[in-house]
């Protein structure tokens, strides 16, 4: 028997002392919603998927509500899942403005498609029952602001910090993964972060489950979370796998971040090599924490 677990991250970075708080609260909130859905006997699949939707609501973090915007100004949202048990996985990349992605990739489980990116991605969202709101209704006056820092007067984009993901275990171990995100604040229309990309920013399988944040091409460049998961398949420690891979990533594919991680047996693990990066999590014991 497994401890079930939910473990989330509210994105890697630097968010200024006065937000941190708020930033561990909806990652705490976040964490116990997906424990309320494996404690009535839930799936791992509706855990992240509900924790990563009370992310996605949260103005704090660049994800649905808040998320960052391209260089003209437009939403376009990336996002994924996957089931450690199945491995199935679905993507959606440079989705259109829907209150919560990570839902329609829920819906795109079991669909023969892996990814879905555009308007395609965003017409089949809408053909299974979603609705695209007013990107106004995604766009708060702090993302908009720092849109202009980056977009009018230069600021360094560098990432948007905030992404935000779930890992989740149930009693027999088995494992899911999700991640949502706007991506980089002022990206060029049509980039495509790590966050939608299966074995980049998410992945789950019998070994373990991740979610990424960070810079998104660095976490591509070194196919991130395939290979992390491989380093604890062949004996590496968890904890250690993860933050030697985020090191790699900084040192060789100069990108920093951080990553959440669990296997069927392990304690919650969160590394990052930014400043900071909000996390929290939810067992039967620990009913909600966050960080
Ligand atoms: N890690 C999120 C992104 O780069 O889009």
């Amino acid at each position: 028997m497994s401890t079930p677990l939910v473990l989330v991250h509210g994105g890697a970075g630097d968010v200024p002392e006065a937000s941190r708080a708020a930033h561990a609260e909806g990652c705490r909130l976040a964490a116990l919603a997906g424990g309320k859905i494996l404690s009535t006997g839930g799936s791992v699949i509706d855990a992240v998927t509900a924790a990563v939707a009370v992310l996605e609501d949260n103005p704090a973090y660049n994800a649905g509500v808040g998320c960052a915007l391209t260089r003209s100004g437009r939403v376009s949202l990336d996002t994924a899942i996957m089931c450690g048990k199945t491995r199935d996985a679905a993507g959606l990349a440079a989705l259109d403005a829907f209150p919560n992605p990570v839902k329609i990739a829920r819906k795109m489980l079991h669909a023969p498609e892996v990814l879905l990116v555009g308007q395609p991605a965003s017409e089949w969202a809408e053909r299974n029952g979603f609705n695209r709101v007013p990107e106004d209704e995604l766009t708060t006056e702090a993302a908009r602001l720092q849109w202009h820092r980056v977009v009018d007067q230069g600021e360094s984009p560098n990432f948007a910090g905030g992404t935000v993901g779930a890992v989740a275990r149930d009693a027999d171990g088995n494992l899911a993964a999700a991640t949502s995100t706007g991506g980089t604040m002022g990206k060029q229309s049509g980039r495509v972060g790590d966050s939608p990309l299966i074995g980049a920013g998410t992945y789950a399988d019998e070994v373990c489950a991740v979610s990424a944040t960070g810079v998104g091409e660095a976490f591509m460049r070194s196919v991130f979370a395939a290979r992390l998961s491989d380093a604890v398949r062949f004996g590496k420690e968890p904890g250690e796998a993860l933050q030697v891979m985020l090191e790699r990533v900084r040192d060789f594919f100069d990108g920093v971040g951080g990553a959440i991680l669990i296997t069927p047996d392990s304690d919650p693990h969160a590394f990052w090599t930014t400043v900071g990066m909000s996390h929290g999590w939810w067992t039967p014991d620990e009913n909600g924490k966050g960080i």
